[in-house]
């Protein structure tokens, strides 16, 4: 049977929509402030679509451009007056940043309950404990696309491939704490594509176009792909070979118009609890 395709698009302007109906109920406007540094094309773009959302969710927003050549100092300094702001609810640093900054650093300097990245070791702590303020957004997308979908990970053998501090850790700790079991996979993993096969819940985020192949699917798993690569053509693709995959999965997110979407709802979701935790609701 063919593969149910995930609608991430759906969803996220469905999220978007119930962010929108409770950010008007309050009495001041939820704000995000985005800073991006340098000029890296796709980092732009990604800017350019969280302002758009914004906009979309009735928040303000702050979009703050600066050189790539920006001190340290001058960055730090400008995270500082964010973190004073009452009108800023969430501070989001772009990322990657340029050569020479200290992105430990900066991301520890960001007040923690303006973290809506979920980026700062405080709001990484709480999420292993399991208790999390925020979701970190990418994971978060996935976990609610997977609600939506009524795919309970309990007791389901759960690969994730890659280990970044943005999305594979954090989606394994998410997948455990929906009592999945959870193996990830990362450069040094031997057999990873053995492991990848014997997925019920297949989440890749590696980065490499066609890594996960038809035959990394177990029949009727969920396939996730959260990458987002550029093909020989310029065109945008996962990791994963789609057509392959899908003939096997019993689910499948498509790139585009798969996670991409949701991880910018769940910023917009994330903007909205601070705004809620700013007025002591
Ligand atoms: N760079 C790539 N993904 C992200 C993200 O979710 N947040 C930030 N701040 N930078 C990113």
């Amino acid at each position: 049977m063919a593969a149910t395709i995930i609608d991430g698009k759906a969803l996220a302007a469905k999220t978007k929509e119930n962010v929108r109906a409770e950010a008007e109920k309050l009495s001041r406007k939820p704000g995000l402030a985005v800073v991006l540094v340098g000029d890296d094309p796709a980092s732009r773009v990604y800017v350019n679509g969280k302002k758009r959302d914004c906009e979309e969710c009735g928040f303000y927003s702050e979009e703050y451009a600066l050189p790539a050549d920006t001190t340290q100092e001058a960055l730090l300094a400008l995270v500082t007056e964010l973190n004073g702001r009452e009108d800023i609810d969430g501070i989001l640093v772009q990322l990657p940043l340029p050569k020479g900054l200290n992105e430990k650093e900066v991301l520890l300097s960001i007040d923690p309950s303006k973290d809506v990245d979920c980026f700062h070791p405080f709001n990484v702590g709480q999420l292993t404990i399991g208790e999390p303020v925020y979701q970190p957004c990418t994971p978060g997308g996935v976990m609610e696309m997977l609600r939506e979908y009524h795919i309970d990970p309990a007791g389901k053998r759960c690969v994730v491939l890659g280990r970044s501090n943005i999305v594979g850790k954090p989606m394994g700790m998410l997948l455990l704490h929906a009592n999945g079991t959870v193996v990830t996979c990362h450069s040094k993993t031997p057999d990873m594509a053995a492991l990848a096969a014997s997925a019920d819940i297949l989440v890749s985020a590696v980065g490499k176009t066609g890594l996960v192949t038809g035959d990394m699917v177990k029949e009727g798993a969920v396939v996730i792909d959260v990458a987002m690569n550029r093909n020989e053509a310029g065109k945008l693709c996962g990791d994963v070979c789609y057509e392959e995959a899908a003939a096997r999965a019993s689910y499948i997110t498509p790139v585009p118009g798969g996670v991409g979407p949701m991880t910018r709802a769940m910023l917009m979701k994330n903007t909205l609890k601070a705004a809620k935790l700013h007025q002591g609701l």
